[in-house]
């Protein structure tokens, strides 16, 4: 019997995804299409790497393989994993990549550094000295590839640090930090960086251009906050992103910190007698549009709706003009309290798997390196506890599995 059962699991196998995903992507309509021709809802969770160390958080409590262990469990999909611009910089014009172990010292100081760094080592062994940043991108990338877990890149920052407010040099194009010719550069390399060049990355199916674009506190030398620049800026690092590597699907994210792309799915006036007309894209069909959304102190879904569809999720609908996939690529709240039976989780339990959106949540992190200075910083609103050993509350994350039910069965 239980040798029986395990040949039928095996014969089952084909069926999931292990070594050969169903790359590439495209977009047809409403929805995203895998090279099956079957469609593909994005159910994952965003795994951080964008902030002062500029490496995938958690590896200081655990290997990388126990990491993606756990999320398989939950029958995710993908991981939105964010990198920040300056690890491109650093490649391109600082002499190459910083190892990790000098990461962790920049960024920990020299004696929490050394501590961080040698805990990362102990736990995932496969790495040493001369092992790279970039180089622990790849092995999670790999990793997430070996367990048929699909990866979506995610330009978090230019800086590397915390995210986001207007204040923080990484708001708006041409802000303190965010070099425009540097970020799409940094596209462009994350783009090229993947198969057949670099063969961990086969999993990859799509990159994220810019994380929550939204006013500068000060304009400094920012160009004007509005819908042409974004056009502008958006379209050409579309382009170079498409030409560096046409298989990846490119997700455009919105103003004020992603919530809106209210003038896109109707092809609205964008100022200077600009539209977004997804039919002029020679690479239309690798267009997918990614929203935000954290109204959590909202008390009523029906108004939740509106506003997540007056944002952009409207493109959904066959009847716009640019019908294109949404993505929820955040959303999120408290783990360590009721908050998964809130009216605002509720709400977007409900909506979104029905709406036939996919949606990455904010956050797997557990703690962080380094947050906004304090080190070993907390995450309550992480799906992992403190050490990233366990889930933080099992009533939030039987919550989260039906959600995931939901969104698979769509
Ligand atoms: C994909 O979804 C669309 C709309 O949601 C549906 O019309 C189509 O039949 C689906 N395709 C497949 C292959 O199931
Ligand atoms: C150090 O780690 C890198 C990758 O992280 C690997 O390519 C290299 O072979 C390792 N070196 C040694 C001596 O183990
Ligand atoms: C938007 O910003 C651009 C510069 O980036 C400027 O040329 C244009 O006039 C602005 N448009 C509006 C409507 O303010």
């Amino acid at each position: 019997m239980y040798l029986l059962k395990s040949i039928l699991c095996a014969t089952a196998l084909p069926s999931i995804l292990l070594a050969a995903p169903n790359v590439p992507f495209t977009t047809s309509k409403s929805r995203i299409v895998d090279s099956t021709g079957a469609n593909f809802t994005y159910v994952g969770v965003n795994w951080p790497g964008a902030a002062d160390v500029m490496i995938p958080e958690g590896l200081q409590y655990s290997s990388i393989s126990s990491i993606v262990s756990k999320i398989k469990s939950l029958n995710m999909n993908v991981v939105r994993l964010t990198f920040a611009i300056e690890m491109v910089d650093d490649i391109k014009d600082k002499g190459g990549d910083v190892t990790v172990q000098n990461a962790f010292t920049k960024a920990l100081g020299s004696s929490k550094g050394p501590t961080a760094y040698q805990a990362v080592i102990k736990n995932n062994p496969q790495f040493n000295a001369s092992t790279t940043r970039l180089q622990v991108f790849d092995a999670v990338a790999a990793e997430l590839s070996k367990q048929g877990i699909y990866v979506h890149l995610d330009n978090h920052m230019s800086k590397g640090a915390w995210c986001c407010g207007g204040g923080d040099g990484n708001a708006w194009f041409g802000d303190t930090y965010f070099n425009t010719a540097n970020w799409k550069r940094g596209l462009e390399f994350m783009a090229d960086h993947s198969p057949p060049k670099t063969k961990s990355w086969t999993s990859i199916v799509s990159i994220g251009l810019r994380n929550e674009l939204r006013k500068p506190s000060s304009a400094g030398s920012s160009l004007a906050y509005n819908w042409s620049t974004w056009y502008d800026q958006v379209t050409a690092a579309a382009n170079l992103v498409n030409a560096a590597n046409p298989d990846i699907l490119i997700f455009l994210s919105g103003l004020d910190y992603d919530t809106t792309l209210s003038p896109i799915p109707g092809a609205g006036d964008l100022g200077s007698g600009k539209k977004f007309q997804k039919s002029s894209f020679k690479y239309a069909d690798k267009l997918v549009l990614e929203l935000h959304n954290y109204q959590n102190s909202a008390t009523s879904c029906d108004s939740m709706k509106s506003s997540l569809n007056n944002g952009g999720f409207k493109a959904l609908d066959a009847s716009a003009v640019n019908q294109m996939p949404v993505v929820l690529t955040e959303f999120g709240f408290n783990q360590a309290d009721s908050s998964y039976n809130g009216v605002y989780a509720k709400c977007l339990r409900t909506i979104i798997p029905q709406w036939k959106a996919g949606w990455t949540v904010w956050v797997l992190s557990g703690s962080y390196y380094i947050r906004s200075g304090t080190q070993d910083f907390e995450e309550t609103w992480g799906l992992l506890n403190h050490d990233w050993s366990g889930w933080r509350s099992t009533s939030a994350i039987n919550a989260l599995k039906d959600m995931i039910s939901a969104s698979l069965a769509a």
